[in-house]
C-alpha cells in the first residue's frame, strides 16, 4: 500500500473538526430546549447527530490506511455570553455562527479533497467531496432559519414556544432516530 500518512493527517483534521461542530451544535441544543424554542433544538440535535456520523466516515477511512483515529476537537467552542447574569441566547446570530461554522468546513474540505487528488487517494477524495455535500445542505438549513427569524422575528419564535406548551415536545429527549 502507498504511505498515505498525508491522508491519515487531512481525515484526522476532518475528524477534530466534526468533533468541534458535534460539540458546539450540542451546546447551542441544549440551551433552545432550555428556552423552549423546541424546533431549533430538534434541528441541531439532528445535525449534530449527522456531524457524528461523519466522525464514524472518516475514522474507517483513516483505520482503513492504517493510521489511528485522533478524538481531540479542533478548536474551544464558542460560549454564550451572560447579561445580568443570565445566558444570552441571540438566536439569529447563534444561526449565522453555525450557518459559518459549514461555510468554513466547506473550504477546509474542498482543499482536503484537492490534496487527497493530488496524492493518488481517490477514495479520500470523495470522502470529503461528500461530506462537501452534507455541510452545504447544513449551512443552507441554518440560513433558511436565520432568514425566517429576521423576516417574522418574535412570531416566529413565539409560535415555536406556543408549539411546546401544547405538549408537541420535539426535542425528543428519548428519540436518536434519523429522519
Ligand atoms: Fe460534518
Ligand atoms: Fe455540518
Amino acid at each position: 500500500m502507498a504511505d498515505r500518512s498525508k491522508s491519515i493527517e487531512l481525515l484526522n483534521k476532518g475528524v477534530a473538526k466534526e468533533i468541534e461542530t458535534v460539540l458546539q451544535y450540542l451546546y447551542f441544543q441544549f440551551h433552545f430546549e432550555d428556552k423552549g424554542y423546541t424546533h431549533l433544538a430538534r434541528m441541531y440535535k439532528n445535525i449534530a447527530i449527522k456531524e457524528m456520523m461523519h466522525i464514524d466516515m472518516l475514522s474507517d477511512r483513516i483505520l482503513f490506511l492504517r493510521g489511528d483515529v485522533i478524538m481531540k476537537p479542533q478548536s474551544d467552542i464558542i460560549y454564550l455570553e451572560k447579561v445580568n447574569g443570565r445566558v444570552d441566547l441571540d438566536i439569529t446570530k447563534v444561526l449565522n455562527i453555525s450557518a459559518d461554522m459549514e461555510s468554513k468546513t466547506v473550504d477546509i474540505y474542498n482543499e482536503f479533497a484537492k490534496q487527497c487528488g493530488e496524492l493518488g487517494d481517490a477514495t479520500s477524495k470523495r470522502l470529503f467531496e461528500r461530506l462537501i455535500e452534507i455541510e452545504e445542505e447544513h449551512q443552507d438549513a441554518f440560513e433558511v432559519e436565520s432568514d425566517n427569524c429576521t423576516r417574522f422575528g418574535e412570531t416566529y419564535l413565539a409560535l415555536q414556544t406556543i408549539q411546546r406548551e401544547k405538549g408537541n415536545d420535539e426535542s425528543g429527549h428519548e428519540d436518536i432516530g434519523m429522519e
